[in-house]
This record gives structure tokens, sequence and C-alpha cells, in this order.
């Protein structure tokens, strides 16, 4: 447990670094000139590995694009070709504005496909798995998956193949920005059935 009161204290003092409100309407500016072909001008991606951003916790956002972002030459913490290109073109204003204008809108609801995997993903989501130390998913993303201010991510109605691809780099390290490793010590414990399973349930999560 003291590892994710561990996590918890961190992240809401990292929180406090991305704190300053963005303008939605100059966001708008951004996504409808550079992000609209692979996220959607509302948010809504057309791709099933390029996420949606309809309603994401804005902090988050601006961590992410962060995180991808390559300082004086070392692989960023979140190493992501397509995306690192973006954002090197993003000031940090344009980055807080894009976040303000898919952060206000709606949420993308989409529907789980595997009644099975449902139940699988939806025991892990609630209740963890205590004998493997696995949390409940819940705990962190909210009960409907919609994320916690500041640094919990929106999860519900994500993309499934874009789900289990992040779990699956968590899983394996290549994605390592996760704050004090939460996410990759969670994913490490998670089999390659469960994580469908989890993508799956998430994506109907509403
Ligand atoms: C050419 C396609 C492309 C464009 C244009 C693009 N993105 Fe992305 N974006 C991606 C892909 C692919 C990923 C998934 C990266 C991964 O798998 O880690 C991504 C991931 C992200 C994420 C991480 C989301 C999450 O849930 O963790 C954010 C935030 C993001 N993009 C914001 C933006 C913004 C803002 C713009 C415009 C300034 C933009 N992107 C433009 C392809 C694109
Ligand atoms: C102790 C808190 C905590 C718990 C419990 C937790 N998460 Fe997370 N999760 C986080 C944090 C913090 C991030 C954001 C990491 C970052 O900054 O990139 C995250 C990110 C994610 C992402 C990436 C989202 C995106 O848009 O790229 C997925 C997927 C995810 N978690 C799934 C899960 C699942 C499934 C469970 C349960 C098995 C779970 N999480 C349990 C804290 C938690």
């Amino acid at each position: 447990m003291k590892k994710w009161f561990g996590c918890i204290a961190l992240c809401s003092l990292l929180s406090t670094a991305w704190a300053a409100p963005g303008d939605p309407e100059k966001g708008k500016v951004v996504a409808s000139s550079i992000c609209y072909a692979c996220h959607g001008l509302d948010g809504v991606s057309p791709i099933p590995t390029q996420p949606h951003l309809a309603a994401q916790i804005p902090e988050y956002v601006v961590k992410q694009l962060n995180d991808m972002k390559s300082v004086g030459g070392a692989p960023p913490a979140r190493d992501n070709p397509i995306m690192a290109g973006i954002v090197a073109m993003l000031s940090p204003d344009d980055m807080r504005n894009v976040a303000a204008w898919y952060a206000i809108q709606p949420p993308h609801l989409t529907q789980s496909t595997d009644p099975q995997r449902v139940a699988v993903g939806q025991k892990l989501w609630r209740a963890g798995d205590g004998d493997r130390g696995v949390p409940a998913c819940a705990g962190c993303h909210g009960p409907t998956g919609a994320g916690v201010p500041a640094l919990y991510p929106r999860l519900s109605g994500q993309y499934q193949d874009y789900t289990e691809l992040q779990l699956q780099h968590f899983k394996d390290g290549t994605r390592a920005n996760d704050p004090a490793a939460v996410m990759r010590s969670i994913a490490h414990r998670l089999t390659n059935d469960e994580i469908k399973a989890l993508s799956d349930f998430m994506a109907g999560l509403h």
C-alpha cells in the first residue's frame, strides 16, 4: 500500500507544475491546424492506435506532451516517433491551450465487444487482485473511468487497441513516464489475456 500513497503524494506535487489553465479558443486553432488529422477536431480519433482526446484531463495531456518531447537530444520519457515531431513544434502555451480545448469536448462513448472478457476486466477494475498485488483500477482512474484531476487519465470510451498497446508498453517498460513507476508495476503483474480483458471492458465503461 505504501507505494500507492507515495505516488499520490508525488502526483499532487507534480500537478501544481501544470496547473495554469489554458485558453480553449486559442487551443482550437492549434487543434484545427495540427492535431485534427489524427485526433479529430472534437477529440474523436478516426484510427484505433491514435487515442481519443475528448474530455481528457487537461493537466494529463500537458504532461504527456512534455514527456514526448526530447530534451537535449536524450530520448523522451514517452518515446513515440510520430508525436515527437509534433510536440517539437508546440510552445508551452500551445500545449496548455490545446489541452483546454480537448478537455471541454464531450466524452467519446463506445461499446465493449466480448462479454466473457468484460467480466474478467470488470472484476480487476473494481477489486484488483490482492493476492498478486494488483490494485483496483477504479481507485485511481475513478469508478466510471472518467479520470481524476490532475494526473489520472480518463480511460473510458478509449479505443481497445490503443489501451492494450499502452498497457503492453508499461509492461515491457517501453513507456516509462508514469510517476513512481505506478503503471509499470501494475502492468507487469497482468497477463496478456487480462490486458485484453481490461481494454475491452474500459472501452465500454461510462
Ligand atoms: C500524424 C498523427 C498525429 C498527429 C498529427 C497528432 N498526434 Fe497525438 N498521437 C498520435 C499517436 C499515434 C499517439 C499514440 C502514441 C503512443 O502510442 O504512445 C498520439 C498520442 C497523443 C497523446 C497521448 C494521449 C494519452 O491518452 O496518453 C496526446 C496528449 C496527443 N497525442 C496530443 C496531440 C496534440 C495536442 C496534437 C496536435 C498538436 C497531436 N497529438 C497531433 C498521433 C498524432
Ligand atoms: C495508484 C494509482 C493507479 C492505479 C491503481 C492504476 N493506475 Fe493507471 N495510471 C495511473 C497514472 C498516474 C497514469 C498516468 C501515467 C502518466 O503520467 O503517463 C496512468 C495511466 C494509465 C493508462 C494510460 C492511459 C493513456 O491514455 O495513455 C492506462 C491504459 C491505465 N493507466 C490503465 C490502468 C488499469 C487497467 C489499472 C488497473 C489494473 C490501472 N491503470 C490502475 C495511476 C494508476
